[in-house]
C-alpha cells in the first residue's frame, strides 16, 4: 500500500524497507513471528514501529556504505514535551543506542529494550536540553551503558565527548557525529548511513528549526549548520528531529530544502537572522531544572528539586517492573539489568 513514501517502503503499522521479493518475504515472516502489525500502541509508548534493511544501498555518496546492516529502529514520543527518542540497534549483535532519552520515559525505554532483547550500549545526546531532563545518566546507572555528548556541550560526567567526524560503533551499526551548532553551541547530529537517516536534535525540525535565543544559540551559526552541512546530504536522506509539535514524524533533506519556510528555499542568512530575532518565544518552563540536571547527564543538582524529579531519578528497575504490572521482576533483576 502506498502512502507517498519513498519507493520500496510499505506501511503496516510497521514501515518496511524492502530491497527485493526475497527480503519482503523474510521481513513479513519476521513480522508474523516477532511483531504485531495493526494498531500502534498508545502514542506515549510507541507511535511508530519499523524495521528495515538495505537502506544504505539506496543512497548515493556520501550516505553509501559497503556492507548491509539490518537495523532495528523505533521512534518514541514523550507527549508532555513533544520529544522524540530514537532507538537504533543492530539486529545481529542486539546492541542498541538511544538518542535523546527522556527521564519521564525511563520505564518505557527500559521495558522496550528488555522486550526486544537488546543491550543498551550507548545513550547519546544531541545537546543539553532545556525542556526535559535526560534519562541518560539513569540509564547508565541501571543498564551500564556509556553516555555520549558533543564535546562542546559543557557536560561534565559523560563517558564520551564526541568530536565532529568521530564515529560511534554499536555492533555493526555506525553513527557519525556531525557538529551542527547554532541552537546551542554544543549541538551535534548523528548520521546513520545504515538507516539512511540523520538525527538532527533541535537544529533542524520539520518545517522549522530550534530557537537561537539562549544556551549560546546563534542564528548565523545555525544557518551554516543547516544549509552548509545538513542540506549537503542527498535529498532522500531522512531527517528525524528532536521534537515535533504538529504530529509529524520525519522528513527528508529534499523536503526541508523545498518547504521549510524558515531556513529552506532561497532564504538568506540575513533574512533568517531577522526571523529568529523576532520570534519572541516564552522562557521554557523546565529550563531552570533541565539545564543544570542535563549538564550532568540528567543527574545534576537542581536548586529546589521537585519531589517528582527526585522520585524519577531514584527509580529502581524493580519498582519500574512492579509499576508496569510485570510478575517477573525477580527474573528480570537476575539477568543483571
Ligand atoms: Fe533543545
Amino acid at each position: 500500500m502506498s502512502h507517498g513514501l519513498a519507493e520500496g517502503l510499505e506501511f503496516h503499522g510497521f514501515l518496511l524497507w524492502t530491497g527485493g521479493l526475497e527480503r519482503i518475504a523474510k521481513l513479513n515472516r519476521r513480522i508474523v513471528s516477532g511483531g504485531q502489525p495493526g494498531p500502534c500502541p498508545p502514542p506515549s509508548f510507541c507511535p511508530i514501529l519499523w524495521t528495515h534493511t538495505g537502506v544504505a544501498s539506496r543512497f548515493a555518496t556520501p550516505l553509501r556504505r559497503a556492507a548491509e546492516v539490518s537495523v532495528i529502529f523505533r521512534q518514541l514520543f514523550d507527549p508532555e514535551t513533544s520529544t522524540y527518542t530514537y532507538l537504533l540497534a543492530d539486529e545481529v549483535s542486539r546492541k542498541a543506542v538511544l538518542i535523546d532519552s527522556v527521564l519521564d520515559q525511563f520505564e518505557r525505554d527500559v521495558r522496550l529494550l528488555r522486550e526486544l532483547e537488546l543491550e543498551l550500549a550507548y545513550a547519546l545526546e544531541t545537546h543539553v536540553h532545556a525542556d526535559h531532563v535526560t534519562a541518560s545518566g539513569r540509564l547508565r546507572d541501571v543498564l551500564g551503558c556509556r553516555v555520549g555528548v558533543g564535546e562542546s556541550t559543557g557536560v561534565t560526567n559523560a563517558d564520551l565527548l564526541l568530536r565532529d567526524g568521530e564515529t560511534v560503533h554499536c555492533g555493526e551499526l555506525t553513527l557519525e557525529v556531525l557538529a551542527t551548532p547554532g541552537h546551542t553551541s554544543g549541538c551535534v547530529s548523528y548520521v546513520c548511513r545504515d538507516a539512511g537517516s540523520i538525527f538532527t536534535g533541535d537544529v533542524l525540525l520539520i518545517r522549522g528549526c530550534g530557537r537561537t535565543d539562549f544556551q549560546e544559540g546563534n542564528a548565523a551559526t545555525l544557518f551554516d549548520s543547516v544549509r552548509g552541512r545538513l542540506f549537503s546530504m542527498p535529498d532522500e536522506t531522512r531527517i528525524y528531529p528532536g521534537h515535533d509539535y504538529h504530529g509529524r514524524m520525519m522528513s527528508t533533506v529534499g523536503e526541508e530544502k523545498r518547504f521549510n519556510l524558515r531556513i529552506g528555499l532561497d532564504r538568506s542568512a540575513e533574512e533568517f537572522a531577522a526571523i529568529m530575532g523576532e520570534l519572541d518565544l516564552a522562557y521554557p518552563k523546565q529550563m531552570d531544572i533541565a539545564v543544570p540536571a542535563n549538564l550532568e547527564c540528567g543527574l545534576g543538582v537542581v536548586p529546589n528539586e521537585p519531589d517528582r524529579l527526585s522520585a524519577l531519578r531514584s527509580k529502581s528497575v524493580a519498582s519500574v517492573m512492579e509499576e508496569s504490572g510485570r510478575q517477573d521482576a525477580e527474573i528480570w533483576m537476575g539477568s543483571g539489568i
